[in-house]
């Protein structure tokens, strides 16, 4: 089995560059689908969700050439099915991007029923709830969801119970070719959808407000296809600012090809923290702290504290000056990474939706499993300041959605590596 090995106590120093946003460019990509005819999209991630999503959009009929690393050609015009496979559904949910799309372009979307994951229930509701204000109806048969808009999609107002992204999302994707107007209220605000909106009124809609709770969508009869640049990944970017926080040497690293903006309550819980950093171009410089201060820290939708940050700023907790809590208010069943750093050492109480934490002087290497994508990725940048060597398994949730990331914290110095090792299992 593939692990990755870390030696701590490696200072790390320099500049990385962080890739386009995986939860930017699987959406861009499902949004190719609303026009006939070559998106090209640049600085795409080159991460096994993309994969997925590309198989998603072939499976349906889409053409795609891979440019280079980074750019992606995606030709909608032979589109002619409007169907996510079950198989691609269980690899990645984003997959259900693609329902507002199809409903946009064919009226039609049939979409295997997402599975839970990890992270929690995972559940749908407030997509189909939103879809059917605009007209759709939806039936459930074997695992799949059918969605139809019989009479075509009517803008209309709609208030989402909670600021999803996905339901933003999707919605947004179907009402830019419904009927009139549509006002979504209590939108998320996520800057991955100010970039999507960005894309969509390229390409010829009219959506305004993208990046605040309300967000008014003026129908179009149609779209064209535009050239566009992913925006880059803050939560990649987030990963290394911890590392950086942890291991940097006296110059500091920089991290940079994101917009510091879109990290803003990462960076004020940081300097909280007790690190310093300054904003440079087109990222930030980070310094090593010396001490870590305890600080209470709730996950919430943006602009509040990303979830997909909680995991790396805990292992900040377990090594603070004190008793912090941090609050998971989005997903139910995110502490599992919490469980692993408690094998390294740390001192962590998981209460409900609570992790109740005591800092400890150092932390130690052991061997781990990856949860998920974040809790891996925090694996690893926890073995960079861990005494001896962590070794990390299950290493394909972290190849989901970050790219040459050991190739990237080695050129910063760090000893950490790719390796192959005999499976326990299969003895
Ligand atoms: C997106 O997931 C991201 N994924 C997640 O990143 C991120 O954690 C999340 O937004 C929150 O920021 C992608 O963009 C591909 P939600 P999404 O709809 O769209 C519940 C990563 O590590 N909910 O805002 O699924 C849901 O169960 C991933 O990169 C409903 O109950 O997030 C969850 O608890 C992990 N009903 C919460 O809301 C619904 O209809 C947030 O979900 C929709 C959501």
């Amino acid at each position: 089995m593939d692990i990755i090995r870390v030696e701590g106590g490696h200072a790390l120093g320099g500049t990385v560059s962080v890739s386009g946003a995986k939860n930017s460019a699987l959406k861009l990509m499902a949004a190719t689908l609303l026009t006939c005819g070559r998106t090209t999209l640049t600085n795409v991630p080159d991460i096994a969700d993309v994969h997925v999503m590309g198989k998603v959009l072939k499976g349906i009929g889409a053409k795609i050439d891979v440019i280079d690393e980074h750019t992606l050609e995606i030709d909608t015009s032979a589109v002619d099915s409007w169907e996510a496979p079950y198989e691609l559904v269980a690899q990645m949910r984003a997959s259900t991007a693609v329902m507002g799309p199809l409903l946009g372009r064919f009226g039609r979307a049939k979409i295997a029923m997402p599975g839970g994951c990890n992270l929690g229930a995972r559940k749908i509701d407030l997509h189909i709830l939103g879809l059917e204000t605009l007209g759709v109806s939806f039936d459930t048969d074997h695992g799949y969801i059918h969605a139809r808009a019989t009479e075509g999609l009517v803008g209309s107002s709609v208030a989402l119970d909670f600021p999803s992204v996905g339901a933003t999302e999707n919605l947004i994707m179907a009402a830019v070719r419904a009927k009139g107007e549509t006002i979504i209220d209590n939108a998320a605000c996520e800057p991955e959808i100010t970039d999507l909106a960005t894309m969509l009124n390229e390409m010829g809609a009219c959506v305004r407000g993208a990046g605040t709770p309300v967000v008014t969508i003026e129908g179009v009869s149609e779209l064209h296809p535009v050239e566009h640049r992913v925006i880059g990944d803050r939560i990649e970017a987030g990963t290394f600012l911890v590392a950086g926080a942890l291991m940097a040497d006296a110059a500091g690293i920089e991290v940079v090809g994101f917009n510091p903006t879109h990290l803003g309550m990462v960076l004020k819980k940081l300097e909280l923290m007790g690190v310093s950093y300054r904003r440079c171009d087109h990222g930030v410089r980070i310094r090593r702290a010396s001490a870590f201060e305890p600080v209470d820290i709730q996950t919430l939708p943006y602009p509040g504290f990303p979830t997909d940050m909680q995991a790396q700023v805990m292992i900040l907790s377990a090594l603070a000056r004190g008793g912090s809590v941090i609050t998971e208010n989005i997903f139910e069943n995110r502490f599992m990474f919490a469980s692993e750093l408690v094998r390294m050492g740390a001192n962590i109480r998981i209460e409900s939706h609570h992790a109740v934490i005591h800092g400890v002087g150092n932390l130690s290497g052991a061997q781990v499993v990856a949860p998920d994508l974040r809790g891996g990725a925090a694996l690893v940048v926890a073995g960079l300041v861990a005494e001896g060597t962590t070794e990390v398994s299950s290493i394909h949730h972290i190849d989901r959605g970050y790219e040459h990331f050991t190739e990237k914290l080695a050129a910063l110095g760090a000893a950490v590596a790719r390796t192959t090792v005999p499976d326990p299992v299969e003895g």
